[in-house]
This record gives structure tokens, C-alpha cells and sequence, in this order.
């Protein structure tokens, strides 16, 4: 069972206007679909390497959460680390999320080549990098569904 979901919007813009924050939110509700009854813990941080990197060991490691989703910083912009935060603090990767997204994300937009999200476990926790834009997030969020329950189950 699902109990606990960290998303984390990194976004230098976001932190400092968090009303333009609209991935966050909607992820949070289409998540919230699926696991009713779970605990949602919700964050806006920086385009900042250590930032992230505290953020994921915090809700890893102290708040033991079944599933963090972060939404942004996955492109090729310069402030865009969140793969390079991610894959450092991440115990083993899951690559095959990753080609099912892009995959599938391809079918929809070519656009889907640029990101370089990363999967992975830490300890208890399954992490998975999204996009930044709310469609982008909502789309790869779709992609990795019907895999979730089984894959947090197995890392419990
Ligand atoms: N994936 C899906 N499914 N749908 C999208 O619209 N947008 C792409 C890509 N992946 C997109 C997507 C775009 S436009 C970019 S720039 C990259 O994700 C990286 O996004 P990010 O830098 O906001 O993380």
C-alpha cells in the first residue's frame, strides 16, 4: 500500500512566485486519485544540486516516504541538475521507467527526447524525475501507473 508521496517542484521561478506552480498542484490531485488515503508532502525548492539532493535524503532517509515525484529541472537549460542531483543520491536506477516514458512520451511529442530524468530507489523509497510543464507531468505520471503499487510494494 501506498502511504506517503513527497512532490517536489524545482524551479528557480517557482520559489520565487510560487502561484506559477501548476505542475506541483496537479500532480498532487491526479496522485491523489489514485492513493486516497495517502499522506501528500509538498515542496517548491531551487535549481540547486545540494538543495535537491538534501530534499530527497530528507524525505528518503528522516520521513521514510513510500514515493517522491519531482517535476522540473529535467532539460537541458543550464540550471537544469535534477539527473545529475538524482542519480548521485540514489542507491540503484530503474532505466526501464525511463524508456517506457520516453517511449510513450514520444508518441505524443518529439519534445520528449530533451528530457534525462532519472529513476531510481533510495533505502524505502522509489524516485522518479518528471518534466517540469503540468501536461509533461501528468502524461509521465500516466505512463508509470499501472507499475507504481507494484514496484513501491517491492521496495518496501
Ligand atoms: N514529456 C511528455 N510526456 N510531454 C511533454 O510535453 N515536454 C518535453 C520533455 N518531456 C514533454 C515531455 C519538454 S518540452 C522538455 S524541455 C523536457 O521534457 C524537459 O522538461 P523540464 O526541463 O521542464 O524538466
Amino acid at each position: 500500500m501506498v502511504e506517503s508521496v513527497a512532490i517536489i517542484t524545482i524551479s528557480d521561478t517557482c520559489v520565487r512566485e510560487p502561484n506559477k506552480d501548476t505542475s506541483g498542484p496537479a500532480l498532487q490531485n491526479t496522485v491523489q486519485e489514485l492513493y486516497p488515503k495517502a499522506i501528500f508532502l509538498t515542496d517548491i525548492i531551487p535549481d540547486e544540486k545540494g538543495v535537491i539532493q538534501e530534499n530527497i535524503i530528507y524525505y528518503a532517509d528522516e520521513m521514510n516516504i513510500d514515493l517522491i515525484l519531482t517535476t522540473g529541472g529535467t532539460g537541458l537549460s543550464k540550471r537544469d541538475v535534477t539527473p545529475e542531483a538524482t542519480r548521485e543520491v540514489i542507491d540503484r536506477d530503474i532505466p526501464g521507467i525511463n524508456i517506457a516514458i520516453a517511449v510513450e512520451s514520444l508518441k505524443i511529442t518529439p519534445m520528449a527526447m530533451i528530457s534525462r530524468a532519472v529513476a531510481g530507489v533510495r533505502k524505502n523509497t522509489l524516485i522518479l524525475n518528471f518534466p517540469g510543464s503540468k501536461k509533461a507531468a501528468i502524461e509521465c505520471f500516466n505512463i508509470v501507473k499501472p507499475i507504481l503499487s507494484h514496484a513501491i510494494a517491492l521496495i518496501k
